[in-house]
């Protein structure tokens, strides 16, 4: 079987461990990685994770693209991925990709996914929100695109940071419907 060809944009929110956690998320179901990340996110990466951070998330990925390069094949719908995560997703990116604006590879890449209706999962991080970020939300959403804020999975008794951050990954690859579900679920209660 073809393995699933996955873009994973990463900006320049905090949660930079979000985009290790699910590039390795991603490998393990056998997924190949495009992975785009801005110069944001190249900062975060390294000033919430350390100077290593970025080399160890390009290491996981199938292609690397240059934040720039707005003539990368995954800036067309014409190339088959299966679906697209931003993990984080800075309120920058979301407004972004709220108005179309296609200004780098990772938002132009993100509308392509919303033109062709494929999945499109936003880990969209900011505390608390202004009423620009909640309707940029709405926008996204109202396009077809999954806002996935990475809250912590408060169901998980005594879960580590590095545990949380494992839990959200899931979730948003879970979201693409590529591969049978992994994240830890809710087991109930009377
Ligand atoms: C350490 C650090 C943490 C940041 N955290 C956030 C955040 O949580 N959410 C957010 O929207 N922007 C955050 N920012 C600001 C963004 O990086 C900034 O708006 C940037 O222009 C985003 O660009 P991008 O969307 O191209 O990555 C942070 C910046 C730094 C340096």
């Amino acid at each position: 079987m073809t393995p699933a060809r996955i873009i994973l944009g990463v900006a320049g929110a905090s949660g930079a461990v979000l985009a290790l956690e699910a590039a390795r998320h991603l490998r393990s179901i056998g997924a190949e990685i495009d992975l785009v990340a801005s110069s944001a996110a190249e900062r975060t990466l390294t000033e919430e994770i350390g100077p290593d951070a970025f080399g160890e998330l390009r290491a996981m990925a199938t292609r690397c693209h240059a934040i720039g390069n707005i003539g990368a094949d995954i800036a067309s719908g014409s190339v088959p991925v299966s679906g697209m995560i931003v993990a984080p997703c800075s309120m920058r990116s979301l407004a972004a990709i709220a108005h179309g604006l296609d200004d780098n590879l990772l938002t132009r890449a993100a509308s392509v996914q919303l033109k062709e209706r494929r999945r499109l999962v936003l880990l969209a991080r900011e505390a608390p929100l202004t009423l620009a970020h909640l309707r940029n939300m709405t926008s996204v959403t109202e396009m077809g695109a999954i806002v996935l804020p990475p809250v912590p999975p408060f169901y998980l008794p005594h879960a580590t940071v590095s545990e949380i951050a494992r839990q959200i990954a899931a979730r948003a690859v879970d979201l693409l419907a590529v591969a049978p579900p992994v994240a830890k679920a809710w087991s109930g209660s009377d």
